[in-house]
């Protein structure tokens, strides 16, 4: 008998689950029929989200060196549910982002008095940019930061970023880079540099993206790499049409979620880091808005009826909530409801739409819109 080992064990493990969530709704994706619908909980999610701010579970209060990000989390989270965030609450996460930032060079750090680094610096641009007060984003030290992220291009391979001083270079730190560049009108050829040629030689056999030239295609790194190419205005310079057919095959045949690699479980946070190259793709490659490239009510029901406890998402039947999963797996919904141009919905008794969200920041585009306006103005 061929032993297809632990990994084809846990797949079908995974598939046999959300199948059975599948059949106590009647829901068949194929023929888009169902007996009864689930409701997206916004009020227990955002209950969980709001716990975050003063009292932490466990297994995030060792997350030391990502504090901006879990602030960005939980603000994302909140922003998506329509869920209104106090004053108190507001003027506490400026007071804190204040802090992680680095006095000598302005970009900032994992938590007060660390090291500056490229991926708080996305993290904490984004939760300023989600507060939506002048005074938010007035804490952003744009000179600084564009100074930082020009330190941080690297010394001997043409185009890459570290995430800090003599740290790892990877396709993420490219995109914390060339993101908040363009949040913050600083996104000029100094700051580009070699870096989309770098991104066009990180593209596999497969047509996604590893995260360096030759290691192996990842949606997370895909991602990371094809926001940052169209930011810079240069898709063209990878395959695009593999690179479709790639992301189009992260979609799993039964469980509806996308994975992030070839041959690996579904996992709800790539329903954005898969589902934000869709928009991408359409656009470059002259789809019209209308048109879906995955099927993305498959993906609503995989999130909605597999992926939610009664605070929070999880990665994937088994799993426990927590505020990555949440903010990704939501962020890729609203993707989801919104990828046609007219909201769709799987369930359509329970039609909760979600903001929209944007699919170049993972910020919702209203606050994407006011960002770009205030560092265009300044
Ligand atoms: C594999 O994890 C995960 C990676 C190789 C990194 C993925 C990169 C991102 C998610 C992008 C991060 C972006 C920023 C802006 C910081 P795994 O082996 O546990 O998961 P898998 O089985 O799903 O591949
Ligand atoms: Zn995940």
């Amino acid at each position: 008998m061929t032993d297809y080992g632990k990994s084809s064990t846990e797949q079908k493990r995974i598939e046999q689950e959300v199948e059975r969530l599948f059949a106590i709704l009647g829901l068949n994706i194929q023929t888009k029929t169902y007996k009864n619908y689930v409701i997206l909980d916004f009020e227990g999610h955002g209950y969980f989200c709001k716990q975050g701010f003063t009292k932490l579970p466990r297994a995030v209060s060792t997350l030391n060196s990502g504090q901006p990000w879990l602030l960005f989390w939980l603000l994302h989270t909140l922003e998506l549910l329509q869920e209104p965030i106090t004053q108190e609450t507001k003027l506490a996460v400026i007071e804190y982002l204040k802090a992680c930032k680095c006095p000598k060079t302005g970009a900032f750090c994992g938590g007060p008095y660390q090291l500056p680094h490229l991926a708080p610096t996305y993290a904490a641009v984004s939760a300023l940019m989600i507060l939506d007060m002048e005074e938010a984003l007035k804490i952003i030290d744009v000179e600084g930061i564009k100074n930082f992220i020009i330190s941080m291009k690297h010394e001997s391979i043409p185009g890459a970023f570290r995430m800090h001083h003599q740290g790892e270079s990877d396709m993420r730190a490219i995109y914390c880079a060339i993101s908040v560049a363009s949040i913050l009108g600083i996104l000029d050829k100094e700051v580009t540099k070699d870096t989309p040629e770098f991104i066009a030689r990180c593209q596999t056999y497969e047509g996604g993206l590893g995260g360096e030239p030759f290691s192996e295609a990842h949606g997370g790194f895909t991602y990371c790499g094809l926001a940052s190419l169209y930011l810079m205005g240069k898709t063209h310079l990878v395959d695009l049409e593999a690179m479709l057919e790639w992301c189009v095959s992260r979609q799993m045949e039964k469980e509806g979620g996308f994975n992030g690699r070839t041959n690996k479980l579904v996992d709800s946070c790539y329903s954005f880091w898969i589902g934000g190259c869709f928009p991408v793709l359409k656009e470059t490659l002259g789809i019209p808005t209308k048109y879906s490239l995955y099927d993305n009510l498959a993906l609503q029901a995989y999130i909605l009826v597999a992926c939610q406890s009664p605070m929070g998402l999880f990665d994937k039947p088994g799993s426990s909530p927590d505020y990555y999963h949440t903010a990704y797996s939501l962020g890729g919904l609203s993707l989801a409801q919104h990828c046609t141009g007219t909201p769709q919905f799987v369930f359509k008794e329970s039609a909760l739409e979600l903001e929209n969200n944007h699919f170049l920041f993972n910020v919702t585009s209203e606050k994407v819109k006011k960002a770009v306006n205030f560092f265009k103005n300044k």
